[in-house]
């Protein structure tokens, strides 16, 4: 049966609502005693768990045929089928640390095919959407990628390999040379809102080199209804089945980050 999309994106609004309001109430609530590391620098708490249950609960009691792939609870999920892509606190450094910029990130998938996206900044109150065909929206503001061609004058979002040192030296030639050819290089710290500003055009690019599916799948289809590109590395469209590279921005900037990232990642070139 063909999913509704307009009843997929209501639930994935209401779950996100829902858990945005319980991740704002809790803020500040957890001191650095109760912060666990699931890797270096990729911390968990009970907060993130108890608003990914909250989060699922609402999903699949509107959808009980649907399944969750989470980042806390459920990351080795199969995809098949309604799937629901999870992440209940994106930035969750930002959050133990109440600096104002994370977010929930639902996106709701079919057999790997994105069809609804939501994403909350919570402190901002800002509300992001999408539904395939159907736009990119912030509240209610249609959203389209920036018109900035000329890669010197552009803007360009990243994330630090925090969690996966080894590629370090890989990314620092990557980002020296974006620092050498861009307008400026920012690093906030939610990856879903990266893909949120370059999908409403205040990033003109953004990459970083691992990223999982809940981090990706609604920003994905953020940039992509609002007229932007997003691959990884390589050029190749799934972003969401694994975790890996992701590179996005409007056309022309996406298609210079590709060229000037692969050409630093071998030999170090610049712009
Ligand atoms: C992290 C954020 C961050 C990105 C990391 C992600 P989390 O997600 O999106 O911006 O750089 O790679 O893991 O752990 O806060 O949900
Ligand atoms: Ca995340
Ligand atoms: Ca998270």
């Amino acid at each position: 049966m063909k999913p509704d999309v307009a009843q997929l994106l209501a639930a994935a609004r209401l779950a996100a609502d829902r858990g945005a309001a319980f991740l704002l109430e809790q803020e500040g609530r957890l001191g650095p005693e109760s912060w666990a590391m699931k890797r270096p620098s990729d911390f968990v708490t009970e907060i993130d768990l108890a608003a990914e249950r909250l989060i699922a609960g609402i999903l699949q009691g509107a959808v009980p045929e649907s399944r969750v792939v989470g980042e806390e609870l459920t990351p080795d999920a199969r995809p098949d089928g309604l799937t629901w892509i999870v992440d209940p606190l994106d930035g969750t450094t930002n959050y133990l640390h109440r600096f104002p910029w994370y977010a929930v990130s639902i996106a709701a998938a079919q057999d790997g095919e994105l069809l609804a996206g939501v994403v909350v900044h919570v402190r901002a109150g800002e509300r992001y959407h999408a539904v395939k065909g159907g736009g990119a929206w912030r509240d209610g503001e249609r959203l389209a990628v920036s018109g900035v061609t000329d890669h010197a004058q552009s803007l360009i979002g990243t994330g630090f390999p925090y969690s996966e040192l080894g590629q370090l030296p890989v990314y620092a030639r990557q980002f020296a040379a974006v620092i050498a050819g861009s307008g400026g290089l920012r690093r906030p710290g939610s990856a879903a809102l990266d893909l949120c500003d370059v999908a409403a055009g205040r990033f003109d690019g953004f990459w970083e080199l691992a990223l999982s599916p809940w981090d990706v799948a609604a920003g994905a289809l953020l940039v992509r209804e609002a007229g932007g590109v997003i691959t990884d590395h390589d050029g190749g469209a799934d972003v969401i089945s694994r975790r890996g590279s992701v590179v996005a921005g409007n056309p022309a900037i996406h298609a210079w980050l590709i060229r000037l990232l692969a050409d630093a990642a071998e030999n170090g070139g610049t712009a």
